[in-house]
């Protein structure tokens, strides 16, 4: 049976039943410890290279001193790796003053324009790379078709770690996508002012769900973070941001370059359903692998909840949000396949990326630094 699943016609008839607690931040039933985590605001990152020393250096002092952006660092940004960690890390920091922000970082930064000019150039070079690694094309419904068909002999993390991962490697995936999941859904909450009628109707459907339809211990993050728990990571916003390597940190460094540009909102859209597609047959082999290692239920309810709502979620991001959005914008077909193959690249990359450490004659972490023992 779905639960928690609200479609457009039902969004309305459900919200009574799931009326929002009136309770604090971290809900009702939240213990001291999951409050704490949730209050937590992560450090400044080390910096990993020219471009993020740079970034890190302005986000140290104070935003109203006029610093400038430095030119070394802006023709820094245009050496640097597109892919790569020092500008992925550069333009994490960024992005994330739109997020949570960072302790003792002055939240002017987020609008300063010598910070944004310097961003701008990151994004620049992060989208040509994105563009120049995709095949492009405009045919929206044959890019998510393709995605509907699961490789007979697929090989990626999911299955990796159903068939005989270890637990130190599933506790490393779980740090990895924290970046993301601990504010699951925020970066597509940027598209909803940018859309109309059946899509922004559809898209605000899925997000209702995405944040718990209402009740704050059945957001998506909050399960994350139970999940996190459950195998003795630390669950606090941005925990691992420093250990997460650029090839994770470009994944939601793409959801915020989407989410953030007007102009990208098509690109939004079509990541978005790209990710619903293909979260729902990944989940229940991720259930599968926690089960087989002995994470109790509280931890495996992040994927049995996708394995349900995902179902449901792909059908309307196809049919209600990229169908509303092409009926009524058809020029953005493009830009929709970039979203979709734009995923498909990163998550790509994310995937050789920690299977090549893991499977080395020595195995070793895919993090920047081990993480440590459980407590
Ligand atoms: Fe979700
Ligand atoms: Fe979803």
């Amino acid at each position: 049976m779905i639960r928690n699943v609200i479609t457009p016609t039902t969004a309305n008839a459900s919200h009574g039943a799931n009326a929002p607690h009136a309770a604090g931040a971290a809900g009702a039933g939240a213990t001291a410890a999951e409050a704490a985590a949730e209050a937590a605001i992560p450090s400044l990152p080390e910096p990993r290279g020219p471009v993020s020393e740079a970034v890190v250096a302005l986000l140290a002092g104070d935003a109203s001193s006029g610093t400038g952006q430095p030119a070394e660092a802006s023709a820094a940004a245009r050496r640097a790796d597109p892919f790569g960690d020092d500008l992925h890390l550069a333009l994490h920091a960024c992005y994330e003053l739109h997020y949570q922000g960072f302790r003792d970082v002055d939240p002017g930064w987020e609008w300063d324009p010598s910070l944004l000019a310097l961003r701008a150039e990151l994004e620049r070079a992060f989208l040509a790379a994105l563009r120049a690694e995709t095949p492009g094309g405009d045919d929206v419904q044959g890019v998510l078709e393709e995605l509907l068909v699961e490789p007979v002999n697929a090989t990626g993390i999911s299955h990796h770690l159903r068939r005989n991962g270890e637990m130190w490697q599933l506790r490393e995936y779980v740090a990895h996508r924290s970046v993301y999941h601990l504010k699951e859904a925020d970066p597509h909450a940027w598209a909803i002012p940018r859309l109309r009628g059946r899509a922004k109707a559809a898209l605000v459907a899925v997000e209702f769900d995405e944040f718990g339809g209402g009740r704050p211990e059945r957001m998506h993050a909050r399960l994350f973070a139970d999940l996190m728990e459950e195998v003795g990571l630390d669950s606090s916003y941005g925990a691992y941001f420093g250990a997460a390597p650029a090839p994770m940190l470009a994944i939601t460094n793409m959801m915020s370059l989407f989410g953030l540009h007007r102009a990208l909102r098509g690109a939004l859209v079509g990541h978005f359903a790209a990710a619903e597609i293909t979260t729902a047959p990944g989940a229940e082999r991720f259930a599968r692998a926690l089960r087989r290692l002995g994470v109790g239920e509280r931890g495996v309810r992040f994927f049995t909840e996708h394995v349900e709502a995902d179902a449901v979620h792909e059908q309307v991001l196809r049919r209600d949000v990229v169908g509303g959005l092409l009926a009524g914008e058809p020029r953005l077909a493009p830009d929709v396949v970039l979203g979709v193959q734009a995923t498909g690249l990163l998550e790509e990359r994310f995937e050789a990326h920690v299977l090549d450490r893991w499977r080395a004659p020595v195995p070793r972490t895919s993090l920047r630094r081990p993480l440590p023992r459980p407590a």
